[in-house]
């Protein structure tokens, strides 16, 4: 079996939902349930064998190292993260905490499990650890995209935070020999993606008739890949990625965000024509802090070297996406808790 941590937020869910269409093999699925962790994305798995939830910390090393002595996972994928950068800005702390500490503790007990192997189970484990394109900063319109030696130079507690993590696990394959794989991916979108970041958050707004709050003047890029492309990679790194290597993951859907608001609209306006047209509810508003102007993933490598491609295009995913928002209204009900709303006066109440 293979252990995911974070596996109840949007791409852990995401990942554990197609893996167990396609294996056989069980996964346990350690997450902490933070407010971005949701166990509704697992409904429909959550009483079968195959996946075995745990709520705990990745920080929590006794829990850890029961749960790799009793289970005995074969791999570790690592999605548990603090992972929006707006609330990094509000407060770092968690952030440091998880990304961070957390990911070290995680590390620790990792290694001590994969010292008392023997024999294949030992040559065969795996270490993955999902991480994003942040770290390598942020480019010019005309500056190439980042590849896997870009240098890092992370600009938001977030992307910092995440930039040590991947440090470490370096630092665990370099010294210790743990047979550990890096990914660094573009902005995910699709189905159950929490409605703080931009592409949900859009279409939740669009629908409630409420302003779609675009930071500055727009033009900050985003490479955009669909979450189901991003979890085919993932499983392509986990079975044939070499240990020790970074493999960038991007969709090749470079868009300012005023496109995607607008295709989100344009969308919106044929799902729901008595309330077109839905770019009337564009409003710009104060900039994010340090906001990074441009993300742009040059994706050859894992192509040349794995035979991935992202499948899906902008076009299709997006439509996909906001269709499945449109058939999700239980989903979204659940999600518009206290907690969402206290999040939404807090960032966007005095922004205008
Ligand atoms: P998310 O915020 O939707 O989900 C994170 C999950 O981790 C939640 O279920 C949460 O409960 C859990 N979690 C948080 N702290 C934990 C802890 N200490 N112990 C155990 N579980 C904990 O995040 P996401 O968008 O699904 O991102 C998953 C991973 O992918 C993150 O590492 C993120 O940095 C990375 N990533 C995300 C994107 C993106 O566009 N969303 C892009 C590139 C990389
Ligand atoms: O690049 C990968 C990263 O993508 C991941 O590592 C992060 O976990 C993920 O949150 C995402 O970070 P971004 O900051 O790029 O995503 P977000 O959806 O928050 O914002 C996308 C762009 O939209 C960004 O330029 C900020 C802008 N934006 C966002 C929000 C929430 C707005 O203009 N208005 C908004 O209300």
């Amino acid at each position: 079996m293979i252990l995911v941590t974070g596996g109840a937020g949007f791409i852990g869910a995401n990942f554990v939902l197609d893996w167990l269409q396609i294996h056989s093999e069980p996964i346990i699925n350690l997450d902490k349930l933070t407010y971005a962790g949701n166990l509704h994305n697992l409904a429909s798995v959550m009483n079968g064998a195959g996946h075995h939830f745990v709520q705990g910390d990745i920080g929590d090393s006794s829990l850890v190292k029961e749960l790799l002595a009793k289970h005995r996972p074969r791999a570790i994928v690592n999605f548990a993260a603090e992972s929006h950068v707006d609330r990094s800005i509000h407060g770092p702390e968690d952030f440091i905490q998880t990304n961070v500490v957390g990911t070290f503790h995680l590390l620790a007990a990792t290694r001590e499990y994969w010292e008392s192997l023997t024999g294949t189970e030992k040559t065969a484990f795996r270490f993955l650890h999902v991480s994003t394109d942040e770290v390598y900063g942020s480019l010019n319109a005309n500056d190439p995209p980042f590849t896997e030696t870009t240098p890092y130079a992370p600009n938001s507690p977030y992307s910092a935070s995440k930039a040590a993590s991947d440090h470490l696990v370096r630092a665990w394959h370099h010294t210790y020999g743990l047979p550990v794989l890096t990914t660094n991916c573009s902005n995910n979108y699709g189905p159950w993606q929490f409605p703080e970041k931009l592409i949900p958050l859009m279409i939740l707004n669009a629908l409630k008739g409420e302003p779609l709050p675009i930071y500055g003047d727009g033009l900050n890029v985003r490479d955009w890949l669909y979450v189901g492309d991003h979890c085919s990679a993932i499983r392509t790194v986990l079975e044939n990625g070499t240990p020790g290597e970074v493999y960038n993951i991007g969709g090749w859907n470079e868009k300012t965000n005023l496109e995607v608001v607008h295709t989100l609209c344009t969308i919106l306006d044929q799902a729901c024509p008595s309330s077109a047209p839905h770019a009337n509810l564009i409003q710009h508003i104060r900039d994010r802090a340090g906001h990074d102007r441009r993300y742009a993933i040059d994706a050859r490598k894992i192509e040349r070297e794995l035979g991935w491609r992202p499948q899906e295009s902008f076009e299709t995913g997006i439509r996909k996406t906001v269709d499945w928002y449109l058939n999700n209204q239980d989903w979204i009900n659940n999600i518009l808790s206290g907690d969402y709303r206290q999040w939404v006066s807090r960032h966007y109440g005095s922004a205008a």
